[in-house]
């Protein structure tokens, strides 16, 4: 019997693959980073070649390093950076252009015009989405826009349009797929029918042959061409890389919710089997459909209700490369935690703009109070505090929407092994901060999506027993504490926004 489930991760950053054991233990690991590529202020793209090496080396190397054939493998399950947009010749397998990565807003005045035509609410109500740059549906139109013969092309069946996922998966087996929650990303995707949504399509002249088929997130939909991995295998789980995590988390009974350190944060809540609208400015979304003899059914889809926030571990990373003040991002808890406060600095890290529940292309990162007394561990410090502080904000948006106060917050990704960032974020949101044992769970919750449709997994219950906490961080900030900073970081906030004109 096969012995693991592979998942390959594809974030924003770096590719990764992991192999995990039936106890949901990760067994070995390989990761490999990219480039970066920043054309103009406000424009993020990589290489979609350069993404799909990074992960065939990855899963390559894995196997080879750790003595596993194809054989070992029961399954593989793909998540990845969401909203990501790559645009394909599928004569070629070339993509006509670098992806547009999802922190980019170069069409953010389409989606203001959008707006003043009245639409935010249609689609809204159809995506669950905050009309935005943000998702991948006016990153492609600016594609079939400015790539010279693109429209055409596609007009004539010729393009494939696919976020991370897709893009992975065609390259692995042929098949041009994507899953619900992948596709809830678009802003194409009607969540209530779990189908491309055809109104949308001809209101931003997106032509419908251009799309992938949408698959449950769990459940066989394509096999690895055999000369890939040595055998075909069967690629079982697909997830955007929240939705994964979440499932990661084992948050799986409404009212359960994560937040994910990752290049941005972004914290998601289970509502179960009904979309809820949004009254707070945060999104609803698809969280993953389980399956149901293949056929993608709205009584075996989750939901989820999200708030995103473009920077986290980004700032960190920005500290390291922009600044020079840290070598390595493992730095920055020590530094950080070399001063009490950040004597009176504060940082809005809104250097894409900010997310949920602001919803600002045109803000931009924003430090204030620094006086002559200012260092770099003050700096750093506010970096922190302001990713922390950002948080506040998204869960005072979900409790609203919600209806109920969060008993516990379950976290994951870099930041989350920083324990100083935890305790204050814990001390911030007045809510339990709770640290899983497996911090991997973005590629976890792949696995898990991917095993349950190849058996390697009996069910959900089981799946939801291997989760296992390693540390509760419980609040202690005094209430006066945390409203004057929540008062210095709302100040600094309104300074951050329409920056750029
Ligand atoms: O929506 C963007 C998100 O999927 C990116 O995740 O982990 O690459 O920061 P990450």
């Amino acid at each position: 019997m096969s012995k693991y489930i592979l998942a390959l991760d594809q974030g924003t950053t770096s590719s990764r693959a992991i192999l995990f054991d039936h106890a949901g233990h990760p067994h070995a690991i390989e990761q490999q980073e990219f480039t970066q590529i920043f054309p103009q202020p406000g424009w993020v793209e990589h290489d979609a070649n350069e993404i799909w090496q990074s992960q065939l080396e990855v899963m390559r190397k894995l196997m080879r390093e750790n003595n596993v054939t194809a054989a070992d493998i029961a399954a593989i399950g793909v998540t990845n950076q969401r909203e990501t947009t790559v645009l394909w010749d599928r004569a070629s397998g070339e993509p006509v252009a670098n992806a547009i990565v999802w922190q980019d807003r170069r069409n953010a005045a389409l989606c203001d015009r959008l707006r003043e035509q009245g639409k935010a609410a249609l689609f809204q109500q159809k995506t669950g989405l905050v009309l935005d740059a943000y998702f991948s549906a006016t990153k492609l139109t600016w594609l079939l826009d400015h790539v010279p013969g693109a429209r055409d092309k596609a007009l004539r069946g010729e393009l494939a349009f696919g976020t991370i996922d897709s893009w992975l998966i065609y390259k692995m087996s042929g098949a041009h797929i994507t899953d619900t929650s992948n596709a809830a990303r678009t802003m194409l995707f009607n969540i209530h029918t779990l189908a491309w949504d055809e109104e949308l399509l001809e209101l931003l002249g997106i032509p419908a042959s251009l799309l992938p088929r949408v698959v449950p997130s769990s459940g066989v939909a394509a096999h690895t061409h055999a000369e890939l991995l040595g055998a075909p295998l069967p690629i079982a789980g697909i997830a955007g890389d929240q939705q994964a995590a979440t499932f990661g988390q084992a948050c799986l009974r409404p009212g359960m919710a994560k937040n994910t350190y990752g290049t941005g944060c972004f914290m998601l809540m289970n509502v179960g089997r009904k979309p809820v609208a949004s009254q707070n400015q945060l999104l609803m979304t698809v969280g993953w459909t389980l399956n149901r003899g293949g056929a993608v059914c709205a009584d075996a889809t989750d939901y989820l209700l999200e708030g995103s926030a473009f920077v986290a571990g980004a700032a960190v990373q920005w500290l390291r490369d922009g600044l020079g003040i840290i070598r390595d991002s493992s730095e920055v808890e020590a530094l950080a935690s070399s001063v009490p406060d950040a004597g009176g600095a504060v940082f809005v890290p809104a250097f894409a703009g900010l997310g949920a529940p602001y919803w600002d292309p045109y803000a931009r990162g924003t430090i204030v109070g620094i006086t002559r007394g200012t260092t770099k561990a003050h700096l750093a410090r506010a970096a922190l505090e302001g990713v922390a502080c950002q948080n506040v904000d998204v869960l005072a948006a979900m409790q609203r929407d919600a209806g109920m106060p969060l008993t516990e917050l379950r976290v994951d990704g870099g930041a989350a092994r920083n324990d100083m960032m935890m305790q204050f974020q814990a001390d911030l949101l007045d809510v339990p901060v709770v640290r899983p044992m497996v911090t991997e769970t973005t590629a976890l919750g792949a696995a898990y999506l991917a095993g349950l449709a190849v058996d390697f997994w009996a069910s959900l219950d089981e799946i939801g027993a291997q989760w296992r906490m390693e540390r509760r961080f419980e609040p202690h900030m005094s209430v006066d504490e945390r409203q004057s900073r929540m008062h210095a970081w709302t100040r600094a906030v309104e300074r951050s926004r329409a920056w750029v004109e």
